[in-house]
């Protein structure tokens, strides 16, 4: 097929007019090469070292930025602390007793700031920690794009509104909820393989347990036992996202949802007939298209909403204002 020059030139055009639409046209992975050189090994030994003590560490960090980046984009309000006169998402259904991770963040923040004061946003710390966790547990690597500024805000009413979907949530809910976000049904499937790391509560799939005919009946009963059927027993008791290896970042997430042993509602919906089971079924089989695409679905939604330029802030303390 031939393309006129002048089809190529529209196509350039149009090329052209979507990058400026992008709202993190500023956002680039060399932000602070001149100004904070160390700052990505200073990330890194932190990171290293807090999830070799406890590995759920990292499952941890690379949620943090996804409740982080659902609401309001990627600025660092998640990271925000209540006080008497304000209230942040940290309280919010979805993070509350939920979200951890806080005190690494804290930890990064003051050792950056020993070397570059002033410079380095928390929102930026949150995006580079998620990677480093990804790649400690055996995952993907990608190049993190920075330049992300912090919010002087954040809004519990936003993360309590359904944004970050829940659980219970159907197919088209979640994909409704990742398209709100501009990402694709298929980020959402991709990026849904972060857990393969990680832990939920019993609240988050007790129904799921006790409840629901398309889970493997051996696995319900198995979960069953350190999470009872009434509402109000045990429900902060943990059970792994993947039961085979839940510490290690690999596809395994995929082959349990084709043996029906999604602990999530939301994870086993994935392969459940619908439209997403061709997807599960690759990644199932094929590591390394997971891999690829899940670097490039983690720099899709560290791209949401950024602050950037003059907007928002570089806190000096990643929990409250400056
Ligand atoms: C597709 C929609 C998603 C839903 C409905 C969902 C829901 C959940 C729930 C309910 C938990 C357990 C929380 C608890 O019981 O305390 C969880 C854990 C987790 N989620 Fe998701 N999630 C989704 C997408 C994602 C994405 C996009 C990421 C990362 C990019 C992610 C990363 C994680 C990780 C790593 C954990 C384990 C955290 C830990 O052990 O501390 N999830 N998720
Ligand atoms: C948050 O969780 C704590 C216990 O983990 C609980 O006491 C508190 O009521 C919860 N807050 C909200 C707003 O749900
Ligand atoms: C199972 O479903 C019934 C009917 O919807 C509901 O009342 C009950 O609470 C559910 N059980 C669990 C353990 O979630």
């Amino acid at each position: 097929m031939a393309f006129s020059s002048s089809m190529v030139i529209n196509v350039t055009f149009l090329m052209f007019v979507l990058l400026m639409g992008t709202s993190s046209a500023q956002l680039s992975t060399n932000f602070y090469f001149k100004t904070c050189p160390k700052l990505l090994s200073t990330v890194k030994s932190v990171v290293n070292s807090a999830v070799s003590k406890e590995k759920r560490m990292g499952a941890s960090l690379l949620r943090l930025h996804f409740h982080d980046c659902f609401v309001n984009g990627c600025d660092g309000s998640i990271l925000l602390d209540d006080t008497s006169s304000f209230k942040g998402e940290k309280t919010a259904r979805p993070n509350n007793g939920s979200v951890r991770g806080y005190n690494v963040i804290d930890d990064i923040k003051s050792k950056v700031e020993k070397i570059c004061p002033g410079i380095v946003s928390c929102a930026d710390i949150v995006a580079i920690a998620a990677r480093d966790s990804t790649v400690y547990l055996g995952g993907p690597s990608w190049d993190v794009k920075l330049g992300r500024r912090d919010s002087k805000t954040a809004s519990l009413a936003k993360a309590n509104s359904g944004v970050i979907p829940p659980p219970t949530s159907t197919l088209s809910n979640l994909i409704k909820r990742f398209k709100a976000r501009g990402l694709s049904a298929k980020d959402m499937v991709t990026l849904s393989g972060s857990h393969t790391i990680g832990q939920a509560r019993c609240t988050s799939f007790r129904n799921r347990i006790y409840n629901e005919t398309n889970i493997d009946s051996s696995f319900a009963k198995t979960r069953r036992r350190s999470c009872p059927r009434a509402t109000g027993s045990g429900d902060n008791n943990l059970a792994p996202l993947d039961l085979q290896t839940p510490t290690f970042f690999d596809n395994k997430y995929y082959k349990n949802l084709i043996n029906q042993k999604g602990l999530l509602h939301s994870d086993q919906i994935l392969h459940n007939g619908g439209s997403t089971d061709s997807l599960v079924e690759k990644y199932s089989t094929n590591a390394k298209t997971f891999y690829s695409d899940f670097a490039a679905a983690m720099i899709k939604m560290g791209d949401i909403s950024p602050l950037t330029g003059s907007k928002g802030q570089i806190r000096k303390n990643c929990r409250k204002p400056n």
